[in-house]
């Protein structure tokens, strides 16, 4: 694929494409439940989307970005603005993928009026089709009040990153039979509100096999097993940009160890003069 940047004039999107694909619609992902799994990678960047996109059913505008892109100790301080601004970018460099942003903590919590706003914003920042947000029966109404307002919204029940501090931890969930019963009694609720999709995050896999069969939307799975009806990496980890990761995720590549090597040259050689050569260098025209 070329990586020359051409002008899209129609879109204003920097394409580096030859023919730009027909993006998917969120109908088309929930007729994909129990067919072939969704494929779905987390992207914060224009760059980022441009690769994982052809490859991607989804890309989801994590709110990960927090630690990843701005390395705070967690989700919680991230804000709507940050959301926007990477959301944006990801509908620009992307043309096939749904795109989907997350919710940032405070942003919806508080009522479905709340998270209409919240989610309105997103969506008319960014071009991205959908939300998700997290948490279980709790956030059904919300969940109803912002499907039935044309916001689809994606669930995302289990370990739910941004109630870290009530957690205590990023520990797998549901090892206790009350907890396994309100998390699949969680995604059910989710589905039956109207979500097009729940993802299921870090639990034990009989939970993810009883939601897949419990509930009528596609599964997601992160550290939930197979049994799901697709999978979601952070696209860092999976690239293997960090040294530690989550147990669950599988390193695809040795991206640290490559740029380390890569900064390691140019270091040298810039030292040594044996970078810029004749051919990075002007010459005056004759
Ligand atoms: O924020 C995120 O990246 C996520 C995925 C891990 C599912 O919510």
């Amino acid at each position: 694929m070329s990586t020359t940047y051409t002008m899209d004039a129609g879109t204003s999107r920097a394409n580096p494409t030859p023919s730009p694909l027909k993006r998917l619609t969120v109908p088309a992902i929930r007729r994909q439940k129990g067919a072939t799994p969704l494929v779905m990678l987390t992207a914060y960047t224009v760059r980022t989307a441009q690769l994982l996109d052809p490859y991607c059913d989804l890309l989801l505008v994590g709110d990960s970005l927090g630690q990843v892109i701005y390395g705070l100790p967690s989700t919680v301080p991230v804000t709507l603005e940050m959301m926007a601004a990477h959301g944006g970018a990801v509908v620009r460099g992307s043309y096939h993928a749904v795109v989907v942003i997350d919710m940032p903590f405070g942003s919806y919590e508080a009522s479905p009026e709340k998270a209409f706003e919240s989610a309105a914003f997103l969506l008319k920042q960014t071009g991205a089709a959908a939300v998700k947000l997290e948490g279980g029966a709790a956030m059904a109404p919300t969940v109803r009040f912002l499907s039935e307002r044309g916001i689809p919204v994606m669930g995302h029940v289990g370990l739910t990153p941004q109630a870290v501090n009530a957690l205590g931890g990023y520990g797998a969930r549901g090892r206790t039979a009350g907890e396994a019963e309100k998390i699949v009694a969680d995604a059910i609720a989710l589905d039956k509100a109207g979500a097009f999709a729940v993802v299921i995050e870090g639990v034990v896999e009989p939970i993810a096999v009883a939601i897949t069969h419990g509930v009528s939307c596609p599964t997601i799975g992160i550290g939930a097993s197979a049994q799901c009806d697709g999978q979601v990496l952070v696209a860092e980890d999976m690239l293997g940009l960090f040294e530690r990761t989550a147990r669950f995720v599988k390193r695809y590549d040795d991206l640290a160890g490559r740029i380390s090597a890569a900064a390691e040259s140019y270091a040298d050689e810039v030292r040594s003069r044996a970078f810029p050569t004749a051919d990075q260098t002007y010459a005056p025209k004759e």
